[in-house]
Formats: structure tokens, sequence, C-alpha cells
């Protein structure tokens, strides 16, 4: 595991994005499309924004990329402002060369949800695999939707929400936690893992405990996103304060590391 640590959210974004533009540079074309797996919330926002910059100002292609999203709420209308369908299309795909028919969204009105689910496992093998997974941590350690006691070899599937999660996320719905959907599918544990590459941002004191036991901690599926220690190639991308509760000798350790690459 790496983990880089920076300033604050805005130099994770840079930090994240250059990492990305350089993996798309490197691997996609016309016979191979780079297949990236993407996060929705606050935390990757300064990500899809310097991504967005670089397509704009530096010619940044995504013409060869096919994307697919962790999760999305159940019940919720596609077109609904905080359904990760508009999250995306708002902060990314409006903005940049991806073909439509290359963006892949869980469909939480299905009406087979476990269809869908399985559907998308499907869909993620037949494209040979995700190349760079890239996901956020909630504040309860979870990765993607898999909430704590999520089996670490889970796949993707319907997932009852925490309260947690749901006070959390209400930020978004006025602060209304009644109008947070109860459900969500999300893709498991197991299925982010997968990818060959993993990208974990955590930004703000808030994910310090979860970013503690996620790098620290024993691997746990109290923590789910401790199942990144299993992963040959897992980064994490966080800031100070995201940092605040390592032991002092993990932080030197991984700034000494990195300062030396
Ligand atoms: P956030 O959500 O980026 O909005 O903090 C992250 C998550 O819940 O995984």
């Amino acid at each position: 595991m790496r983990v880089i640590i920076q300033s604050d959210p805005s130099t994770v974004g840079i930090w994240t994005a250059r990492h990305i533009a350089e993996a798309i540079r490197m691997a996609a074309s016309q016979n191979k499309p780079f297949i990236l797996g993407l996060a929705t919330g606050s935390t990757p926002i300064p990500t899809y924004a310097e991504l967005v910059r670089m397509h704009k100002e530096e010619g940044l292609s995504f013409a060869h990329v096919t994307t697919f999203n962790m999760d999305e709420y159940v019940g919720l209308p596609q077109e609904h402002p905080e359904s990760y369908h508009s999250f995306m299309w708002k902060n990314l795909f409006s903005h940049i060369d991806i073909p439509h028919g290359n963006v892949n969204i869980l469909n939480g009105n299905a009406n087979d949800l476990l269809q869908e689910c399985a559907n998308y496992e499907r869909l993620i093998a037949a494209a040979g695999g995700i190349d760079l997974f890239l996901g956020g941590i909630g504040v309860d350690g979870h990765l993607a939707f898999n909430e704590p006691f999520s089996s670490l070899s889970s796949r993707t599937r319907v997932m009852n929400l925490t309260i947690d999660t749901r006070i959390v996320n209400s930020r978004f719905f006025d602060g209304d936690i009644n109008a947070v959907p109860k459900q969500a599918l999300t893709v498991g544990v197991a299925t982010v893992c997968d990818a060959r590459q993993v990208v974990l941002l955590a930004t703000g004191y808030a994910k310090a405990t979860a970013l503690k036991h996620t790098v620290e901690g024993e691997v746990s599926h109290v923590w789910t996103a401790s199942a990144l220690q299993m992963h040959p190639d897992a980064i994490i991308v966080c800031d100070e304060p995201a940092s605040d509760n390592l032991k002092v000798s993990t932080y030197k350790y991984f700034k000494e590391i990195e300062t030396e690459r």
C-alpha cells in the first residue's frame, strides 16, 4: 500500500487527476479502452474538476475510456439532483468527450435489482476487469456502500444503508434524513479489490479515524476499506487532516518513502 499525504483537498485532487490521466494516456487505445471505476461524494469533486481542466486545456481524451460507477441509491429517480447519475453527469461526464455508451452506472430503479447487480458484475468481467478503481471512504470506513460487517468477499448487491451513513448524506437532502434513500446498489468489496489498481481518497478530519483503521488496523469487516491491505496495488491519497490519527512513525514512513520515489 502507498499512502500519499497531500496538504489539502485541492492538492489531493490534482495528484489524483494527474495519476489517472497518466494511466489513461499510457493504456487507453481504440482496441482496448481503459476501464475506470468511479466514485461519487464530496471527496472526488476536486479530482473531477482537474480532469475536466486537463481535458479542456491539455487535450486529455476520454474517447477510449469506459467507466463503472461504484453505487447508486435505490428508488431515487435518475433525474433527481442527488442521484449518482446526476452527480456524475454534472461533475464529470458532461464536460468531457466520453462516449455516452461507455458510461456504466447501476440502475437503482431496475425492476429486478438482483438481476441488475448480477448483470453489472458480468459487464465488468466482459470489459476485461477494472484497470483503476477510484474510491472514497465513509466515516465508518465503508468502501463504496459496503457498510461495516459487509463481507470482504462481497459482490455487487443491494445494501441497507446504516443510520450513520444516512445522517452523513442528509447534507445533500436539505438535512432531512427521511429523504435519504434507505438502500443502495453497490459494488462489493471484492469487486473493488479485483481492480488492477485501487486509489482511495480521504480528505478532512472526519475521515481520520477511518483512515487509521484502514492503514494501521487489522483487516476487518468492521472497517471494510481495510481490505485494501490485501490488495497488491492500493494507493491512498489523503490530506493532512485525514492523516491526523496515524501514528507519527506511520506518517513519517509514508512521507519519507514518497519523497524518495
Ligand atoms: P464523501 O463520501 O466523499 O462525501 O465524504 C465518501 C463515502 O461515503 O464513501
